[in-house]
């Protein structure tokens, strides 16, 4: 991860919404009286989702301000994690690519070039049309069904490079890509049929005096012998 820097070209101010700003106050409110600054983290995404992926210094001072804390709680709140974006990202899309290695044993290094030759040469570059963005980032959480991408809040999964074209193509014609695995896998269930746990015995109850026979310290139920069981509380 490199550096994280505000961008140097910044608007001139910010201010929540009035709906934002009502769910802004709704939310401090839910913290103990002193404890306020705890809202820091939901306020500043609230910020970034106002202003179309990503946050500008005057958002954060507005909201240090709000919770009554100095600037430089909200700058290293927000340089810090790398799910706030320092910098405008593409009003279509802003493509976060899983680097980590089980993706990038399964082709991450493909999809990233996807990126570089849809969008831009470098991460965290708009393309030429300022619709799109990307970025890498670690592990997202799907490993099992590497590798994939995040685009604002949904994974595209099992991806290929051929696949990521596809799915950057619908954003840019405005259509709603399939979210998920793009191979037909249901969560993270093996790819084709299950290869582990197949056998209908296990299931059918056929196999319980097998068991019984070879753990007799078992009673009917699963209690260990000897041990009290529990009882149910009266009244
Ligand atoms: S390594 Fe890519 S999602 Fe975990």
């Amino acid at each position: 991860m490199g550096v994280r820097r505000l961008h140097p070209d910044q608007p001139h101010g910010f201010s929540f919404t009035p709906e934002n700003l009502a769910w802004a106050k709704e939310t401090i409110a839910k913290y103990p009286a002193g404890k306020e600054a705890s809202a820091i983290i939901p306020l500043l995404w609230r910020a970034q989702e106002q202003l179309g992926g990503w946050l500008s210094e005057p958002a954060l001072r507005h909201v240090a301000d709000m919770l009554g804390v100095a600037y430089i709680r909200a700058y290293e709140v927000a340089t810090f994690y790398t799910m706030f974006q320092l910098s405008p990202v593409g009003t279509k899309a802003h493509v976060q690519v899983c680097g980590t290695t089980p993706c990038m044993l399964r082709g991450a290094e493909g999809l990233i070039e996807v990126c570089k030759r849809r969008i831009a040469e470098h991460p965290h570059e708009l393309s030429e049309d300022g619709q799109f963005s990307w970025e890498e980032v670690e592990c997202l959480g799907a490993c099992a069904n590497a590798p994939m991408v995040q685009i604002w809040k949904d994974t595209y999964e099992d991806l290929t490079p051929e696949a990521l074209e596809k799915i950057l193509g619908a954003f840019a014609r405005g259509a709603t890509p399939k979210v998920g695995s793009q191979i037909g896998r249901k969560n993270s269930s093996p790819e084709g049929a299950q290869t582990t746990l197949s056998d209908p015995t296990l299931y059918d109850g056929s196999k319980r005096g097998a068991w019984r026979a070879r753990f007799p310290e078992l009673q009917e139920g699963g209690a260990a012998a000897g041990t009290k069981p529990v009882e149910e509380p009266k009244g």
